[in-house]
């Protein structure tokens, strides 16, 4: 999709990773002790900054997760030369110091002439993968968080409406769908229920039997 912009940042909507590391990991690293697997997909996820924010966050605050576990992080986009530069994990001075926190960059990332390379480890945490979301998805595992995050907007209602259908199919059913911060309105909620999780909404599969409109759950504000 040549018009779809392709902004995108480490850390981006700081409040979704902090509810991600205090509440929704927490939950699912409990949820998932015996068969210790975890399955996260960035579904459109640019330039890489997104998925190695993940990484990031996962190897500080969980390293077990990320030694232990069988931990899948796959990163996909339309564009190749997105994904290019994502496989390469190299940035430029404006990018890693565009909300990057600095001890972050310190601990995971080299300096390469003008350039920042992330760490091996870091970088060898993250599946890369062409998908085109308007296509029909190929095999994947049941996802325990997605991340569709700023690009649902820029499809009419229609093609939203088939992009989500996609996520239901392959979303656990404890798992969250996360959206981009402008994308909440988004008429999502006949088969997902919002779930508000330290002042971020998330959203979940909604049973079929939900009576009380999905919101029992808020934990939050
Ligand atoms: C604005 S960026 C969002 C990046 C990241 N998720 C974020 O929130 O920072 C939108 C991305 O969607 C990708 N995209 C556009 N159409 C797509 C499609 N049909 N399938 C998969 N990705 C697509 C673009 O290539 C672009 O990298």
């Amino acid at each position: 999709m040549d018009n779809i912009p392709t902004e995108t940042s480490f850390f981006r909507d700081f409040q979704v990773f902090e509810a991600l590391r205090q509440s929704i990991f927490p939950e699912l690293l409990r949820r998932h002790r015996l068969d210790r697997t975890l399955n996260l997909w960035c579904a459109a996820c640019s330039s890489g900054q997104e998925a190695y924010s993940l990484a990031i966050l996962l190897r500080d605050y969980f390293p077990l997760l990320a030694n232990e576990w069988n931990l899948t992080i796959l990163a996909s986009d339309v564009s190749e030369a997105m994904l290019a530069k994502a496989r390469s994990g190299t940035y430029t001075d404006l990018e890693v110091r565009r909300r990057l926190p600095p001890k972050f960059l310190r601990r995971y990332f080299q300096k390469q002439g003008s350039q920042w390379s992330v760490s091996d480890d870091i970088r060898l945490m993250v599946q890369f993968r062409q998908i085109d979301l308007l296509k029909p998805l190929p095999s994947l595992p049941e996802m325990d968080v997605i991340l569709l995050r700023n690009v649902l907007i820029y499809f009419d209602r229609a093609i939203q409406a088939e992009i989500l259908d996609k996520m239901h199919r392959v979303l656990a059913p404890d798992g969250y769908l996360l959206l981009g911060a402008t994308e909440t309105p988004l008429r999502c909620d006949t088969v997902f229920k919002p779930v508000s999780v330290d002042r971020t909404v998330l959203f979940q599969l909604r049973p079929p039997d939900d009576a009380d409109g999905g919101r029992s759950r808020h934990t939050g504000n």
